[in-house]
C-alpha cells in the first residue's frame, strides 16, 4: 500500500508568518488501477494528477495534501469497495477520486453517501453514476458525450445509412451502444445489430464478432471498448477481415484512437472516425504547453491521453474545492466549490454542470491520419460545450 505524502509546507509557512489561517492537511483517497492489465490507466492518471500538483504548488492555498493509494486492481466492483470503505473508516479521507471503472464507481458511490465523502471521477464514464449519490461529481465524461454525435454524425455526415454495434458487455458499454443508437436512429439510421464481445477484463478474440458484423455489411460499424489493449485488437481484427476493403467505416468513441496506442495500430486505422473531448495532437497553445510539459516530466516517447488529462483537470477541481473552503474540507462546501467550477483544461474550456455534476466540454470530431511517419488525430468538427445528452434528453436511467 502506497501512501504519498506531498507537503506543500513552505507555503503554509510563509501564510502563517503573514498571519494567516494555519494550514489544514486534507486527506485524498486515490483509488486507481495500479497492477494487471489496467495499471497503464492508473499509471495516465496519477501523472495527470502529479503534473498538475507539480505546476501549481500555490493552488492548494499553502494546505497540505495527502494522496492514499489504493490499487482497485479489477474493474468487478468489490476491491474498490473495500478500499473506498477503509479510506473512509480508517483513514478518514475527506475526499475520494479516482476511478477508471464504473463497476467500481457503482459500488463506491453508497459508501460516499452514507460517510458523506465527496467523490470526484477521474475516468469512469456510465452516464447516470452521478444520480447515485448526491456527493459524486465527474470531470471526465460521459458515453453520451462521444456516443451520442457520433451515431449524429455517422448518419448525416459519413452517409451511413445503417450500422451494427459491438460493445464491451458491462454497463459503459451498454450505455456507449443506448448512445450511439439514441442519435444514429434519431438521424435517420438504422442499426441492424448490437453485439456484447465480453468483458473489460481480458481482451478477446473478436474473430467471430467481427466475422458476423462483416457478413451483416453494415455501412458503419461502431465500436467500444475501454481502451488500452482492447482497442488495439479492435483494429487489428478489423484490418485482417478486410473490412475496409469491404467499405465497412469503422467508427466510434476517442475510447478506441486512445493517443497512447496510435502508434501501435495498424495502418488500416487511417481514416478512422471518432468522437472525443481530447487528444495529445490538440493544436493549442494550452495543450501543447500540457504535452511539452508532460514529455519533460515523464520522457520524449511518452504521451498523455484522455486519461491523463482527466487525472490532472480533476487535481485541478480539487485544488480548487479546497483552496475555496480554506483548508477546513466538508462534504457540502465542496460539492458547492465544484458546483459550476470552470477551468481552461488542455481539453479546452470545461465545466461542471451544477444541475447534473457532470463535465460540460466540447465533442471534437476526430479523424486518424498519418503524418510524418506517425499516427495521428486531425480535429474535423466540433461540438461545442456538451451537456451530457443522456441528461439533457432525460432518457432511460437518466430521468
Ligand atoms: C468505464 O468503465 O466507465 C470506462 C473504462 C474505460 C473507458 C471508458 C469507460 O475507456
Amino acid at each position: 500500500m502506497k501512501i504519498h505524502k506531498l507537503l506543500l509546507g513552505v507555503t503554509a509557512l510563509f501564510g502563517l508568518m503573514a498571519g494567516q489561517a494555519m494550514a489544514e492537511t486534507v486527506k485524498i483517497g486515490v483509488v486507481l488501477p495500479y497492477s494487471g492489465g489496467a495499471a497503464q490507466f492508473g499509471e495516465q492518471i496519477d501523472r495527470g494528477m502529479n503534473l498538475f500538483i507539480s505546476q501549481n504548488k500555490d493552488a492548494f492555498g499553502g494546505n497540505e495534501i495527502e494522496l492514499i493509494k489504493r490499487d482497485s486492481k479489477r474493474p468487478g466492483g468489490d476491491i474498490a469497495k473495500n478500499a473506498v470503505q477503509e479510506l473512509i473508516t480508517r483513514e478518514k479521507v475527506n475526499l475520494l477520486t479516482g476511478f477508471v471503472f464504473s463497476p467500481n464507481a457503482m459500488a463506491s458511490a453508497p459508501l460516499a453517501t452514507q460517510g458523506k465523502v465527496p467523490m470526484v471521477i477521474m475516468n469512469a464514464g456510465t452516464a447516470w453514476i452521478p444520480s447515485l449519490s448526491p456527493y459524486i461529481a465527474r470531470v471526465s465524461f460521459t458515453m453520451w458525450h462521444a456516443g451520442y454525435p457520433m451515431g449524429e454524425y455517422a448518419h448525416n455526415k459519413l452517409g451511413c445509412k445503417t450500422a451494427a454495434i459491438g460493445f464491451t458487455d458491462y454497463p459503459p458499454g451498454k450505455d456507449s451502444r443506448n448512445a450511439f443508437t439514441t442519435g444514429f436512429e434519431k438521424a435517420g439510421g438504422k442499426v441492424l445489430e448490437a453485439i456484447p464481445m465480453g468483458g473489460p477484463r481480458e481482451v478477446p478474440d473478436f474473430t467471430p464478432f467481427f466475422q458476423r458484423v462483416k457478413n451483416a455489411k453494415p455501412d458503419c460499424f461502431y465500436i467500444f471498448v475501454p481502451a488500452g489493449n482492447h482497442s488495439v485488437a479492435v483494429v487489428k481484427t478489423y484490418a485482417s477481415l478486410g473490412m475496409g476493403d469491404d467499405g465497412i467505416k469503422l467508427i466510434g468513441p476517442g475510447d478506441i484512437t486512445q493517443d497512447t496506442k496510435l502508434q501501435d495500430m495498424p495502418k488500416e486505422a487511417e481514416g478512422m472516425i471518432t468522437v472525443h473531448h481530447y487528444s495529445a495532437d490538440y493544436d493549442t497553445p494550452r495543450n501543447k504547453a500540457f504535452v511539452k510539459a508532460w514529455k519533460d516530466a515523464y520522457g520524449a516517447d511518452t504521451t498523455p491521453d484522455f486519461m491523463g488529462v482527466a487525472g490532472y483537470d480533476g487535481m485541478a477541481a480539487i485544488a480548487h474545492a479546497i483552496t475555496a473552503q480554506s483548508g477546513k474540507v466538508t462534504a457540502e462546501g465542496t460539492m458547492k466549490a465544484l458546483s459550476g467550477w470552470t477551468y481552461d483544461s488542455p481539453r479546452g474550456k470545461i465545466m461542471i454542470d451544477p444541475e447534473t455534476r457532470d463535465i460540460i466540454h466540447d465533442s471534437n470530431v476526430h479523424k486518424v491520419v498519418s503524418k510524418d511517419g506517425r499516427m495521428m488525430i486531425e480535429v474535423i468538427d466540433t461540438i461545442p460545450q456538451v451537456k451530457d445528452p443522456c441528461k439533457a434528453n432525460k432518457i432511460g436511467k437518466c430521468k
